[in-house]
């Protein structure tokens, strides 16, 4: 990972990523209950049953992570607002909360590093929860009011601001799969929240527009499908993952191979809703971290079957597939998003990491990140219009279900003491950054 600036486009900036819940402490500060803490607290969900009631305690040491970033030479820092710690009840106002989100946003701009805001990382506050949370039409509404108390607040301030991480996570993985909070495993609430989380999206991008607020934009997480056989299963898996929420931000449509299973569980007029969800942006964010091979299986629709790969995998399991990361921003610029400048604003690995004599030798991660940042590369002379890049994570942190067991910082995170690391790729970063410091 021997890379110069000079090496990437003019202007082109690096930063590095981390959420809310992850990592600040959701017991400090009068933050309200969310549905991941419920999710935790019921046996079998979560490893060890961990939750985020201290993480980092980031709540209190975050002067101490910006000095990292900044120390690292990051430009940017791209960070997450707990819908809960902002508004307890999903609905009234906790003034600790946004008091929090102005220390925190001034500390970045002291250091001269852009706030790349996420209004929602995952943790929706229980109290919406018990109304259907995503699966409620009126989600989009109290979003656009969550989205309205932060902006005025801090919106002076943040660089740029994308609405949701990850609606796939939000919706399928957590709805579907029930791997994530609110756990289930439901068709019907998979579609409709799939449905809603962009309808909240598209929402809340307008409420901003009506601000005045610039610079707005939506983080996808895409995953590549290869296929196992010579069926359709693959291009199913891409459609669920990948192309229903692109396409229906930036083309106003959901494709035909997730209809064929969801279209009977959408809400009435579900396709009256896309003015709103097609709302314009200005840039487009891509999350990448690995891909799967995917054949037909036997069961009810989707019908999917993950076939086994041999490629090296990370602490996750997952496979090093830096190809896909390359393909993705080529095929989105081309299929979605023209030349709206895409970021690649989450890419990086869990590894075992062993801190030796306050050293961690993370040359697995260093290896990862060489690959993937020479994918963007290879994008950019493809002709992708790639502005930036954004690693995950600048700490070890709570790695939802499976608590505090994978580390993917940056930074190593000691979470008996506290302590903070910088390990071998945070290095790696620096010298690439600021040369010679
Ligand atoms: C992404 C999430 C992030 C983290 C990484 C590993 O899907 O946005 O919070 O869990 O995966």
């Amino acid at each position: 990972m021997d890379f110069k600036r000079t090496d990437f486009p003019k202007d082109f900036i690096f930063g590095a990523a981390t959420s809310a819940y992850q990592i600040e402490g959701h017991g400090f500060g009068g933050a309200g209950r969310t549905h991941w803490d419920d999710f935790a607290a019921t046996p079998g969900n979560v490893v060890r049953a961990e939750h985020g009631g201290r993480a980092c305690d980031h709540y209190h040491r975050f002067a101490q992570d910006l000095d990292l970033m900044a120390d690292a030479g990051f430009d940017a820092y791209r960070f997450s607002t707990s819908w809960a710690r902002v508004m307890p009840d999903g609905k009234t106002v906790n003034a600790a909360g946004l008091d929090f989100y102005d220390r925190l946003v001034d500390a970045m701009v002291d250091r001269g590093l852009q706030p790349w805001l996420t209004l929602y990382h995952w943790e929706l506050p229980s109290a919406l929860a018990d109304l259907g949370g995503w699966r409620n039409r009126d989600v989009a509404g109290w979003f656009a009011d969550f989205t309205q108390a932060i902006l005025a607040r801090i919106g002076d301030r943040v660089h740029a601001v994308s609405p949701i991480n990850e609606p796939w996570c939000v919706s399928w993985l957590s709805h579907f799969e029930g791997h994530h909070a609110p756990g289930l495993r439901d068709i019907r609430a998979t579609a409709r929240a799939m449905h809603h989380v962009l309808l909240a999206h598209g929402t809340a991008i307008q409420a901003m527009r009506a601000m005045g607020q610039k610079n707005l934009g939506g983080v996808f997480n895409l995953e590549w499908s290869t296929a196992g056989d010579d069926s359709d299963a693959a291009a199913r898996y891409d459609a669920i993952y990948n192309r229903f929420f692109l396409g229906g931000v930036f083309r106003k449509e959901y494709p035909h191979l997730v209809l064929d299973g969801l279209g009977p569980h959408l809400p009435d007029r579900w396709q009256d809703d896309f003015d709103v969800i097609g709302t314009p942006l200005d840039w487009c964010g891509i999350n990448y971290y690995t891909r799967k091979v995917m054949a037909q299986g036997s069961g009810p629709w989707p019908h999917l079957r993950e076939v086994d790969s041999p490629l090296p995998k990370t602490q996750m399991g997952w496979d090093v597939y830096p190809q896909g990361l390359q393909d993705f921003l080529v095929r989105t610029a081309r299929d979605y998003t023209g030349d709206l400048p895409l970021y690649v604003t989450e890419n990086g690995m869990a590894n075992a990491d062993v801190l030796e004599d306050g050293v961690v030798a993370d040359g697995s991660r260093i290896a990862y990140f060489d690959a993937h940042l020479r994918a963007v590369q290879a994008a950019i002379a493809a002709g992708a219009p790639v502005q930036g890049y954004f690693a995950w994570s600048l700490l070890d942190n709570y790695e939802w279900s499976l608590g505090y067991e994978k580390r993917f910082g940056l930074v190593h995170v000691d979470f008996e003491t506290l302590t903070r690391t910088p390990k071998a790729s945070f290095a790696k970063f620096k010298s690439m950054l600021r040369p010679g410091s």
